[in-house]
């Protein structure tokens, strides 16, 4: 971004520039300029419910990696979060794909430095590398194959069972695939702080107030979260569950976004965020970074078309092979 596009969306931001506009409707101007540029809004399931309402398509990690593959749209617009919308452009080098607040990090993807990864890898020549998708593009050309919580089980199976596996870097999904498939893989230590910040104190509690809901929980959580969940799958597998299942009442242990989808597909069904150990609004888990993006950030980013996500061709081209590698096995 120049200085003088960086400085326009400052002022913006600040809402200086809004004195020309100030009844401004960000929904519909959101969808007019998607339609003028032929944009398309790509949405993960932790985004705020207004962003989840005007998206093109809702998914979870893997069904927004599938999408990018196969849009034939001008523009990626990404709400979510920067190694997503990454993802993206290594899948579309000649797109512009635009993330609403470059900010929009992610903690897990943050724990795995490609230095240090690189050394470990060094560390462990026979090993082959399956990293979870939410990782940066350095660490993704680094690796083998590419999985999401959605489809970890079936690559990791992919591999023989006498082949040694690094699996980076969520050590949480790492060794809850462990107990799956019954495998020894080497794990990166790494985490999310939104699957590791819920509170089991506060959890017995709301099990006592609601002793006939079932307890689904996400594989980033930690393992004795995922000791006492009943159902234990990726965004859209808790989805899947919970449309399914007979039972009336949950409690989610994920990011409290997911909601949103739930309660419209459930309407009849009560569902209960698990508690987290810090005492804040939602009184439950939320992505600081997913709620990075909002209405009026996802208007200037597609009327600017900035900032733009940038990856080098010749990274691009490493870290692309992995992916792809993923999207053939998920098919
Ligand atoms: P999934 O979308 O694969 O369930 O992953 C959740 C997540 O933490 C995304 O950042
Ligand atoms: Fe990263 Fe966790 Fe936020 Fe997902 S929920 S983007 S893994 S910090």
């Amino acid at each position: 971004m120049s200085d003088l596009e960086q400085a326009k969306l400052t002022l913006e931001e600040k809402g200086f520039l809004d004195i020309e506009t100030p009844n401004i409707n960000y929904v519909e101007e959101i969808l007019r300029l998607k339609k003028e540029k032929n944009a398309v809004l790509l949405a993960h399931y932790y985004q705020i419910d207004e962003i989840q309402e005007i998206a093109d398509f809702v998914g979870d990690s893997l069904a927004l990696a599938q999408q990018a593959a196969k849009t034939d749209a001008d523009m990626i617009i990404f709400a979510g979060v920067h190694f997503m919308a990454e993802t993206a452009k290594i899948l579309n080098p000649t797109k512009k794909v635009i993330l609403p607040d470059l900010k929009a990090g992610c903690s897990l993807a943050d724990s795995c430095p490609p230095d240090a990864f690189s050394e470990f890898k060094k560390q462990h020549p026979d090993h082959k590398v399956v990293t979870y998708i939410n990782c940066s593009a350095d660490i993704k050309a680094l690796s083998d194959i590419v999985c999401t919580s959605s489809n970890a089980r079936k690559i990791i199976d992919s591999f023989p069972e006498d082949q040694p596996l690094i699996f980076a870097p969520d050590r949480n999904l790492g060794a809850y695939l462990n107990k799956e498939t019954g495998r020894d893989m080497l794990l990166w230590d790494g985490a999310c702080i939104v699957h590791e910040a819920f509170s089991m104190e506060k959890l017995i509690e709301v099990v006592k107030e609601h002793p006939d809901a079932e307890l689904i929980a996400h594989p980033e959580s930690e393992a004795h979260m995922l000791k006492v969940a009943k159902y234990i799958g990726s965004t859209s597998g808790l989805l899947n569950h919970v449309r399914q299942s007979e039972k009336k009442k949950f409690i989610v242990a994920t990011e409290a976004g997911i909601l949103f989808q739930m309660l419209q597909e459930n309407p009849d069904k009560e569902i209960i965020p698990a508690p987290a150990k810090e005492d804040n609004t939602c009184a439950c888990s939320e992505c600081a970074f997913m709620k990075m993006n909002t209405l009026k950030k996802l208007y200037l980013c597609l009327k600017y078309e900035l900032p733009q996500i940038e990856v080098d061709d010749a990274l691009s081209a490493e870290a692309i092979k992995p992916i792809e590698r993923m999207l053939e096995l998920s098919k």
